[in-house]
């Protein structure tokens, strides 16, 4: 049997999405599918939608020359992440009625409520694509409203480098955990937090450190979101939402940043062998979940104590099988990629054995 082609719409074509096209061509020897990309919406850099096909990698050139996408589509036209979606979903009507259509949701995290990407997410599934989503936004803000529409539309939504980027912590819970209730959590899993507390540590600034996230591509486009806690308050939103069945919002969580913490407060607790992290966690509580993201002074022998850097881990307590680690040793772009791609065959294999239709 030949392998499935996925016909690709990447909203956003940022950091994540520029590293994902090349990513698919260095490991296209590996996947057990093939990949047509038919169109690209950015916000400044123009679009373009072509069922034909668009080099991804030529269209990356352009973007990182500051040139507009426009300039690669046969018919050139204003378009919002919307207009592209209805475009590609009107001129590869014959994927989408197949299963093969697969919009990818990469644009920035918007923290009121989650937009434009829960829409893009919405038109997405009703033009009967597929949705991966590397966007928080969705997931922290309407997964059980996003999952039901899936459902009903018979599409898979799946969002693994939501949290912890390639690293399994929903495809593990849910290839691997049959019947096991998640009745909480605790992780450190914001990256540019974690580095600027280690720099800190380091007896290195502040600032400094955060700019070096934002040159690696780690920190969030408004940095202030990784500082203040709504990076880590929207994953833990999403952790509650799809691993413990709640209906929360990143405001719902208490939430408390790294940027009122001071160098002394550093050295305070390292002479008492103790380390600052900022940890976020969930408890259910009766019918509903508490939440919160907040610096914590942690001793030496916790297990989240022991990250470094761009460490991130999430320790999830379960009924079944007490308490379960997920470390991530390293973070970055390819590994938020590689997300993308561990999805995309999910969904392969769905239309392999017949599951997605
Ligand atoms: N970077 C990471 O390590 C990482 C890790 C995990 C998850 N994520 C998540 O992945 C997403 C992308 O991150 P990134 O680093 O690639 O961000 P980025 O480099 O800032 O790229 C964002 C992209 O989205 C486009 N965009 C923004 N608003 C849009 C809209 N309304 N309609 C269409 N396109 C729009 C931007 O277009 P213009 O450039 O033209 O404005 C750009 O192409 C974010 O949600 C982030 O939280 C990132």
């Amino acid at each position: 049997m030949s392998a499935p082609e996925l016909a690709l719409v990447l909203i956003g074509f940022g950091r994540v999405a520029r590293r994902f096209v090349r990513l698919l061509d260095e490991t296209s020897d590996r996947l057990a599918f093939a990949c047509r990309i038919v169109g690209i919406s950015t916000r400044r850099h123009g679009s373009v939608v072509d069922a034909a096909g668009v080099d991804g990698r030529r269209a990356a050139a352009v973007v990182e020359a500051g040139q507009s996408l426009d300039r690669l589509d046969p018919a050139p036209l204003p378009r919002s992440g919307l207009d592209a979606l209805r475009s590609a979903a009107d001129r590869a009507a014959g994927e989408a009625a197949q299963g093969r259509l697969v919009a990818i949701e990469s644009t920035v995290l918007e923290i009121e409520r989650g937009e434009p990407a829960v829409s893009h997410v919405k038109e997405a599934l009703e033009g009967s694509m597929h949705v991966v989503t590397v966007n928080k936004g969705p997931i922290a803000f309407a997964y059980r409203e996003l999952a039901a529409l899936a459902g009903r539309v018979e599409r898979m939504l799946l969002f693994e480098g939501v949290v912890m980027d390639g690293v399994p912590v929903f495809n593990l819970v849910r290839h691997t955990l049959p019947a096991v209730h998640v009745t909480g959590f605790r992780g450190v899993l914001n990256t540019t937090s974690n580095y600027v507390l280690s720099a800190l540590e380091r007896g290195q600034a502040f600032e400094p450190a955060l700019r070096e996230m934002q040159a690696r591509g780690i920190a969030e486009a408004d940095p202030s979101l990784d500082v203040d806690g709504w990076d880590a308050a929207a994953k833990t939103a999403a952790l509650v939402n799809v691993l413990m069945g709640g209906a929360i919002t990143p405001h719902q969580v208490q939430r408390t940043g790294i940027g009122g913490i001071a160098a002394a407060d550093i050295r305070d607790a390292a002479a008492r062998d103790r380390r600052i992290r900022l940890v976020a966690s969930a408890r259910r509580q009766g019918e509903s979940v508490a939440a919160r993201v907040e610096p914590e002074v942690l001793d030496r022998r916790d297990p989240l104590a022991a990250l470094d850097d761009t460490e991130n881990a999430v320790y999830l307590r379960t009924d079944l099988l007490g308490e379960i680690g997920i470390v991530q040793r390293s973070g970055d772009l390819t590994q938020t990629a590689y997300a993308v791609i561990a999805d995309l065959s999910a969904i392969a294999r769905g239309l392999a054995t017949g599951v997605v239709r």
